[in-house]
């Protein structure tokens, strides 16, 4: 049998992993900056994280919802008060599209209403509705087609406005990430994510803060969008969740009334994955990640902007993107291939770093001395 070849590779086999780098089957060490698509959030084989999940498997590793499992409930605890919404409930799932259909399908039972604004630029996953509110017509298949995905431009508030004038009573939520990821680190602004919030509140529509890349405390915030300072009603996450460990969740507000048979999964919030999510949580309060990330973000991001040969820097906290002119589209093949660090890309030509959130100040020095022999 052969795997079925949907994934363009670089010939590397990793073997090995500690913090921010990884070694390849030949003994050679990279520097990761791309945290295996933003997942890996406390390091790779973190101690604390190694002995908690080690401990749990040989204690019980799975049992269905079927039964109590109070590990689901110290991780709702630790969540609540780790990212501030102490009032808020968890549901479990395995991945950041299965979080954000489940916020879909619980806006609309909510209020009882069929149609979503998603944004130009946007990424949510690669099932049914997730990939319909995905802005990439090439991975929409014929049956993932819907009419209930109404895509307006990003940060353009006037057409919410409108848009909501129009078919408000229709809507039944707003989707979108703090920071677009795949869309090539576009930030969405303070003002347009109070808008969202003012207009779901007029109409009586769901803010669903698409938090899987740009959430879990990457940016500084543990949700980005609550730099705007205002709340979502659902935030979704996944990624750094379980630093490798599938699993992913939705945060609700408490105004949403949970009944049996809602919603639902075998694998979400089994042991292993809330053992794992726990050694997160604890990890990122310990150690201070939020603030380390932050900080180490905004050096990297005021460095970049130095260099002249750069198009643009855009991004917050460890989410970066530097985008490039187009003769300089090898830099990123070349980070990897001559200096042997791993960052990931946006098109066109956007070379995106998620790394852990214990990124140290010389690890963004020794990016930023290859970077700057790469663009000279
Ligand atoms: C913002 C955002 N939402 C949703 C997803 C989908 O997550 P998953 O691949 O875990 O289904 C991704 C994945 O890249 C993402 O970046």
């Amino acid at each position: 049998m052969n795997l079925y070849d949907v994934y363009p590779l670089n010939d590397i086999e990793i073997t090995k992993a500690s913090g921010s780098n990884v070694w390849d089957a030949n003994g050679q060490q990279y520097l990761d900056l791309y945290g295996g698509h933003a997942v890996i959030s406390i390091g790779h084989t973190n101690p604390h994280y190694v002995q908690r999940l080690t401990e749990q498997l040989n204690k019980v590793g799975f049992y269905s919802n079927s039964i109590k499992i109070p590990l689901q409930v110290q991780l709702a605890e630790k969540l609540g008060q780790v990212s501030g919404k102490t009032d808020y409930q968890l549901f479990l799932c395995n991945s950041g599209a299965e979080a954000n259909e489940n916020a879909l399908k619980l806006a609309s039972f909510y209020n009882g209403r069929k149609k979503v604004i998603a944004f130009k630029g946007a990424f949510h996953g690669r099932t049914s509705l997730a990939v319909a509110a995905t802005d990439n017509p090439k991975i929409v298949a014929p049956v993932n087609e819907t009419e209930n995905i109404i895509f307006l431009p990003h940060n353009d508030e006037q057409a919410l406005v409108d848009e909501f004038a129009k078919h408000g009573n229709e809507i039944a939520a707003v989707i979108l990430e703090g920071i677009q990821g795949v869309g090539g680190i576009r930030e969405a602004s303070k003002s347009f994510l109070q808008k969202i919030r003012s207009l779901c509140d007029e109409y009586n529509a769901v803010y669903i803060a698409d938090s899987v890349q740009c959430g879990y405390g990457r940016t500084g915030q543990f949700y980005s969008h609550d730099w705007a300072g205002v709340d979502a009603d659902i935030y979704t996450m996944a990624k750094g969740m379980g630093n490798g460990f599938p699993i992913a969740g939705i945060s609700i507000a408490p105004k949403f009334k949970p009944w049996h048979g809602q919603l639902g999964t075998t694998f979400g919030g089994n042991h292993l994955a809330c053992a794992a999510a726990l050694a997160v949580l604890e990890v990122i309060e310990k150690d201070n990640l939020m603030k380390n990330a932050e900080e180490v973000g905004a050096y990297l991001i005021e460095e970049l902007k130095k260099f002249e040969q750069v198009k643009e820097v855009r991004g917050r906290g460890l989410m970066i993107g530097i985008e490039l002119p187009e003769e300089l589209a090898h830099v990123k093949k070349e980070l990897l291939f001559k200096h042997f660090i791993f960052t990931g890309e946006a098109k066109p030509n956007v070379i995106r770093l998620l790394p852990a959130l214990n990124l140290t100040k010389k690890h963004a020095d020794t990016f930023l001395k290859a970077f700057g022999e790469l663009v000279k």
